[in-house]
């Protein structure tokens, strides 16, 4: 077997792993299901989630990954030898095929966007325009599942070369590019007329509307947009050396995805109140609002180029993850099978996304559960089998792992006392699973 190659340095693993973490989850589904789920009350349960139970699971994650330097199935059985908790780490590949079948999808309409933006064709529309524009790209299958296998085509490329860390380095310019340039979008959405509606719509809780579902929701969200649940991060931090804090990597990590969160609710909302747009479009949210934003700005579409490039590019870094945790488990590390690999999972995922690609057009009415097949992918994945991942990590890690290994890794090279450690393990243990199982019985009925 190769020998576990390292991280040359700490900003390579908080780049790839903030890569793995801002993606569409901040950007395009935040803004979406906030839209539908009511605003202020589903953001500040997003946060409680992610605070108190995301943050702490993102290090559980991590010190699984970098106590056994191996990757998520080999992981959990290095820890928990001869029993059934690598099934933790198969579930995790599990999800992630069915993850990055639908995400690619979105990736696939994002590609379509930036070559529309560079063609002109996407400046210059009115408000009303931008919206069937997007129902009419998407409702078209050959323009949708071509655009979805652009997106693969891309993530398999680059994850079967192991060129990955060169993106990762390019990421360092990236990501600023990136917040940058939302920041200019928060304030010319803040200064449209009217804006202040959508801000109170986004920030203003309004707990009478609050469901079970919308609950739901916000943990799925949570774990969503950290990339928690499918041991991706177990993957991540396996190549992280000895001497970094993981306390630490967890409070960046968890900042930029909080804070792109909130960049992406400012630089909608304000907008969709003051145009004139429904905040519960659904999936389209941002791609019908956000051209409009632009077109509002001078120099709006160069702009809005470079604001679907540098979207792209946050989100192929997010696909790179889901292709890279299936196949590390399926090589084991043997750079021999890497490609092929690769490829045949890349194969796969694209045909599993078909159905996807085509919800929005030819296979609109077919439904199971009431829901397109896109949906119910989203729906199974956020809300089923993330919540139900990072339940069995918190379980594992709080119940089954050493104590002394957890705090080993939680205190290597960080100034976390012991205090600040018992309180992580109470979270853990406790709150975490107790919370987790509350959201899905109160969701089924029982309680
Ligand atoms: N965190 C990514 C995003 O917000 O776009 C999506 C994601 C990647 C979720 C990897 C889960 C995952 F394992």
């Amino acid at each position: 077997m190769a020998k576990q190659e390292q991280w040359t340095s700490k900003l390579g693993f908080i780049l790839a792993a903030a890569g793995s973490a801002i993606g569409l989850g901040a950007i395009w589904k935040l803004p979406y299901v906030a839209g539908t789920s009511g605003g202020g009350a589903f953001f500040l349960i997003f946060l409680l989630f992610t605070i108190l139970i995301g943050a702490p699971l993102l290090l559980a994650e991590l010190t699984i990954g970098r106590s056994t330097q191996k990757e998520a199935i080999s992981a959990y059985r290095a820890l928990a030898p001869s029993s059934y908790w690598h099934n933790i780490g198969r579930i995790g590949v599990a999800t992630s095929f069915l993850l990055l079948s639908f995400y690619s999808v979105v990736g696939g309409w994002i590609v379509i966007y930036f070559f529309r933006s560079i063609t002109g064709s996407l400046t210059g529309l009115s408000h009303e325009e931008y919206g069937n524009l997007f129902g009419s790209i998407i409702a078209n299958p050959y323009i949708a599942i071509f655009a979805h296998l652009v997106f693969m085509f891309i993530t398999v490329f680059v994850v079967q070369g192991g060129i990955q860390k060169g993106i990762e380095r390019s990421s360092k310019y990236m990501m600023p590019a990136l917040f940058i340039l939302f920041i200019i979008l928060v304030i010319r959405s803040l200064t449209l007329d009217g804006a202040l509606e959508g801000v109170l719509f986004f920030l203003q809780p309004d707990f009478s509307e609050l469901s079970s579902e919308t609950i739901l929701f916000a943990m799925g969200q949570s774990f969503f947009a950290l990339s928690l649940g499918v041991s991706i991060m177990v993957t991540y931090s396996s190549y992280l050396s000895k001497n970094e804090s993981l306390p630490r990597s967890v409070v960046s990590i968890v900042g930029l995805s909080i804070f792109i969160s909130l960049l992406a609710g400012l630089a909608i909302f304000p907008a969709v109140f003051a145009f004139g747009f429904e905040p519960a479009e659904g999936p389209g949210l941002i791609f019908v609002v956000l051209p409009a934003v632009f077109s509002q700005m001078a120099f709006g579409s160069l702009f809005l180029t470079l604001f679907l490039a540098l979207l792209l590019f946050a989100t192929l870094t997010s696909a790179f993850s889901l292709l890279e945790i299936i196949v590390a488990s399926l090589t084991k590390n043997d750079p021999s099978k890497r490609s092929k690999m690769a490829w045949r999972s890349g194969i796969l995922i694209f045909l599993l996304g078909i159905p996807s690609a085509l919800s929005f057009g030819v296979l609109s009415e077919f439904t199971i559960f009431d829901r397109a097949f896109f949906d119910l992918a989203d729906y199974l994945v956020s809300n089923i089998l993330l919540p139900l991942g990072a339940l069995l990590i918190a379980i594992f890690v709080g119940w089954r792992v050493p104590r002394n290994v957890l705090l080993e890794e939680v205190t290597q090279a960080s100034s976390i006392g012991r205090r600040t450690f018992a309180v992580w393990l109470l979270l853990i243990r406790y709150l975490a699973p107790v919370a987790i199982i509350i959201v899905f019985l109160n969701v089924v009925g029982i309680i």
